[in-house]
């Protein structure tokens, strides 16, 4: 009698766990369709942050051109829902999955993703919450107006969001197109860490062609975005 109890729950608890590994492949795939979309919107918006390499006005005459279509609403609720899709699954995942050691590369994907969770909601409030609620755009001279007066805070938190970024994206991608079916593609080690590292190089330099440092810029106290964050925190120089 007891024999076929056993056998019950074992049986019992092989299903369980079968279902808990479908529910798991599941929550991966959605989490992997979800970063796909976000990488999309991220190559225009980091090709965008690159453009100020070569000035300013470049950075702001690209942001002109592709605004239009991640601020189209359909793609912009997509794009928003997406990062938010991302950020549960991902937190469930974390919480689930807290105890597995990752190593090298799928660890600095952690980093850089947990990274990104605690940034992007601010960063997305920061930056779409002047032109949802003011219509003020902050472009290339509200991101010098950060530079200049806070250098200490905005030059390693602006990189690191970049590079953070940069690497979260490409390591996902060689992660999620394989895990979709879509294509078996799968960058190496060494590709990463120099693609990442070129990446930097060039953050680097965008940073310093939005803050000043390479080109004449205006006086970043003297715009929209700069007085409108200093009337709503009552700081700035
Ligand atoms: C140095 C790096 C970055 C800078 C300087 C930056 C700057 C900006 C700026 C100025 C905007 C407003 C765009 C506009 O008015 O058209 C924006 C929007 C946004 N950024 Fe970033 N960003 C950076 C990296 C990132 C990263 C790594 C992510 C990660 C996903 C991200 C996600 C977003 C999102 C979701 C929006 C809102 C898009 C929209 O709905 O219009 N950004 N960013």
């Amino acid at each position: 009698m007891s024999l076929v109890a056993d056998e019950i729950s074992a049986t019992g608890a092989q299903h369980l766990a079968s279902r808990a590994r479908t529910h798991a492949r599941t929550q991966a795939r959605i989490q992997a369709g979800c970063g796909l979309i976000i990488a999309l919107f991220l190559v225009l918006h980091l090709v965008n942050f690159l453009a100020a390499i070569v000035g300013p006005g470049a950075y702001d005459s690209f942001q002109s051109i592709v605004r239009p279509a991640y601020q189209y609403p359909a793609v912009e609720v997509l794009v928003l829902g997406a990062i938010v899709v991302h950020l549960i699954i991902a937190g469930v995942r974390l919480a689930r999955e807290s105890r597995r050691n990752l190593r090298g590369r799928a660890r600095w994907h952690r980093y850089a993703g947990v990274f990104l969770m605690l940034v992007i909601v601010g960063h997305v409030a920061a930056v779409r919450g002047p032109s949802w609620f003011a219509d003020i755009y902050p472009g290339a001279q509200g991101l010098a107006f950060t530079l200049n007066a806070y250098p200490g805070y905005f030059y390693p938190y602006y990189f690191l969001l970049a590079c953070a970024g940069f690497y979260h994206a490409l390591q996902g991608v060689s992660v999620a197109l394989p895990r979709l079916n879509a294509l078996r593609w799968r960058l190496s080690q060494s590709q990463l860490v120099l693609a990442t590292g070129c990446f930097a190089v060039l953050a680097v330099l965008s940073l310093a062609g939005l803050g000043g440092w390479l080109y004449e810029i205006p006086d970043p106290y003297d715009n929209d975005a700069a007085r409108l964050f200093q009337s709503v925190f009552g700081v700035g120089g």
